[in-house]
């Protein structure tokens, strides 16, 4: 085996503070002396942004079959063309999302089976996650918070409170079931708290991970 850089996930419902927290990971393993690699699902690359587009357009009516095996060809795309060379060169990749969220959403959210979605894993993405971060907030919370950003909600933040509570569930059930990759955050901090226990959380890993 090559050297190999670290992998890492962010999930969490709409507005759990993904995007916040991100940055301030990237800011601390650059710090740290990392190549820091930085993506998003679905998307990342310009095939999957593509299929991101198809996927959020709220005009579009897509199936659960459908939703979740545009997700997986996004990530396929994904891995391959940017994960994988980013890790065998040493760096560490920062997703905004990755296959436990096919789980908590396609899976919990759409109720589709999740023996099928782990299927998927194993041969469209092949690859886990080091260590993911479960930003945990409670739906209503989180919506107003993507909310408070403004612009048009997208086809599945259009979803109903229960399709997010499902998500919501099905992510800490997630979490509980892999202790050892997960590190459960309470997003329902404010976003200094939440930033201080995510690189608390990160240094600890880290250390244990030597
Ligand atoms: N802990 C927090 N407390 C209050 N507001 C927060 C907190 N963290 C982030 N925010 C604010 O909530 C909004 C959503 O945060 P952010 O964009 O980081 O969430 P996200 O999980 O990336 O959302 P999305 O699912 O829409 O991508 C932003 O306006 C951000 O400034
Ligand atoms: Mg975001």
């Amino acid at each position: 085996m090559s050297a190999r850089g670290l992998f890492i996930s962010i999930e969490g419902g709409e507005g759990a503070g993904k995007s916040t927290v991100m940055a301030a990971l990237s800011e601390a393993l650059v710090a740290r002396g990392h190549e820091v690699v930085l993506t998003r699902e679905p998307g990342g690359t310009p095939e999957g942004e593509a299929i991101r587009a198809l996927l959020l357009d709220p005009g579009n009516h897509l199936l659960p079959e459908t939703e979740l095996l545009l997700m997986f060809a996004s990530r396929a795309q994904l891995v391959r063309q940017c994960v994988l060379p980013a890790l065998a060169r040493g760096a560490a990749v920062l997703t905004d999302r990755f296959t436990d969220a096919s789980f908590a959403y396609q899976g919990g959210g759409r109720g589709l089976d999740m023996a099928r979605i782990a299927e998927l894993e194993r041969w469209a993405a092949g690859i886990k996650p080091d260590l993911t971060f479960l930003l945990d907030v409670g739906v209503a919370e989180g919506l107003a918070r993507a909310r408070s950003r403004g612009g048009e909600p997208d086809r599945i933040e259009r979803e109903r409170g229960d399709f997010f509570e499902r998500v919501r569930a099905t992510y800490l059930l997630r979490a509980a079931a892999e202790p050892d990759r997960f590190r459960l955050i309470d997003a329902g901090q404010p976003a200094d708290d939440v930033r201080r226990s995510v690189l608390a959380a990160l240094a600890g890993w880290i250390e244990a991970s030597r």
